[in-house]
């Protein structure tokens, strides 16, 4: 068993992931200049990428936040997908930019993507800060990709292990 107390080396610096979101937020107030965007964050994990995101958007937007049930402590998916807490604002005719964490096996974006749809959002894309492609059993289309990243579980940036590591300000990897 690797040990999962603490994150092994650091994989992506704060300056890495820095310099990645100003380039994401250039595209994204380039792709969406004159319409009206909605970011959606995915809580918990999407906090701090979409904290530092919002921030180098250089367009008007509205934010929001969407929860949906998650592995939990464990780190295979649960199958169920549930939302916890919808979004507040109307998306109708309106531009949406689903932004997330990490996208593994694609479940719970490809569930989000027909859930937030059934609203009628003018467009529905999606962002995410890391991506463990090699994993997909579900396709979903990502509009905005910060980093590609190997098959690990990934910590810090505001994603957790059992609700730890969120504060790291730079992205690791448990185990070896
Ligand atoms: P998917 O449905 O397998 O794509 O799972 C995506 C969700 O699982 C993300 O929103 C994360 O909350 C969580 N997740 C998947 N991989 C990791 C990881 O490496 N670190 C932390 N959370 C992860
Ligand atoms: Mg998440």
């Amino acid at each position: 068993m690797p040990d999962r107390s603490r994150p092994s080396k650091k994989l992506i610096s704060r300056a890495r992931v820095q310099k990645r979101i100003r380039e994401l937020a250039g595209s994204v107030s380039r792709d969406y200049r004159g319409r009206k965007l909605v970011l959606i964050g995915v809580l918990k994990g999407a906090f701090v990428f979409m904290a530092d995101l919002l921030r180098e958007i250089s367009i008007p937007v509205e934010v929001d936040f969407i929860q949906v049930s998650s592995y939990g402590a464990s780190k295979t998916s649960s199958g169920v997908i549930k939302i916890k807490k919808d979004i507040d604002l109307p998306i109708v005719g309106k531009d949406v930019l689903i932004i997330e964490d990490i996208i593994d096996y694609g479940y719970t974006m490809d569930y989000l993507l027909r859930f937030l749809k059934a609203k009628k959002p003018k467009s529905v894309r999606v962002c995410s800060l890391l991506d463990k492609t090699e994993r997909r059993e579900v396709q979903v289309p990502v509009a905005y990709r910060g980093f590609e990243v190997p098959d690990k579980f990934m910590v810090g940036y505001g994603l957790d292990f059992a609700e730890k590591f969120r504060n790291l300000p730079y992205i690791a990897h448990l185990g070896a």
